[in-house]
């Protein structure tokens, strides 16, 4: 009885209800393993993205002493003092134009925002002060910025 249901069951290619069914499991299970692991791997994405935030900017002397050198390629400025060296971002913190090297500090084209030297935010729709990066000097006497670790605005790189 149970062999004419089955037999029954098979349409024209020879296959059965069952057979359709067992294969959907397999592969509904190789897809939930398949989005699993994607799912772990994603938990070292930040870390990567961490990585690609550090780069190399040169040595000291491509900075002027007592001047903000703007880095336009990597959006930020770069400060060197008698003392040391310290990076800011270019990125204006309300709607991220570039901004631009003032008289008082920083100021935004775009809504007329205004920082001054240590990128605190002094007027205009910005309301976040800007980022500081930290720096330190690599093996090779290279200074690298690392934009996934922020400091203060009087910390620098003292050289
Ligand atoms: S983007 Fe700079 S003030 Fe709006």
């Amino acid at each position: 009885m149970i062999y004419l249901k089955r037999e029954m069951d098979k349409n024209k290619t020879g296959h059965t209800r069952r057979d359709f069914i067992k294969r959907f499991t397999i592969w509904a299970a190789v897809f939930a393993g398949f989005m699993a692991s994607i799912s772990l791997l994603r938990q070292f994405v930040p870390r990567l993205t961490r990585y690609q935030k550090r780069f190399k900017i040169g040595r000291k002397n491509n900075f002027p002493v007592n001047t903000f050198t703007f880095l336009a390629d990597r959006k930020l400025f770069i400060y060197r003092d008698h003392e040391g060296i310290r990076a800011v971002s270019a990125v204006c913190t309300h709607l991220g134009c570039i901004i631009e090297k003032s008289d008082e500090g920083f100021q935004c084209p775009c809504h007329g925002s205004r920082y001054n030297k240590d990128g605190e935010v002094i007027s205009g729709a910005a309301v976040k002060d800007l980022p500081w990066y930290s720096l330190h000097k690599d093996v090779d006497g290279q200074i690298v910025v690392d934009q996934g670790r922020l400091v203060d605005p009087d910390q620098k790189l003292y050289l």
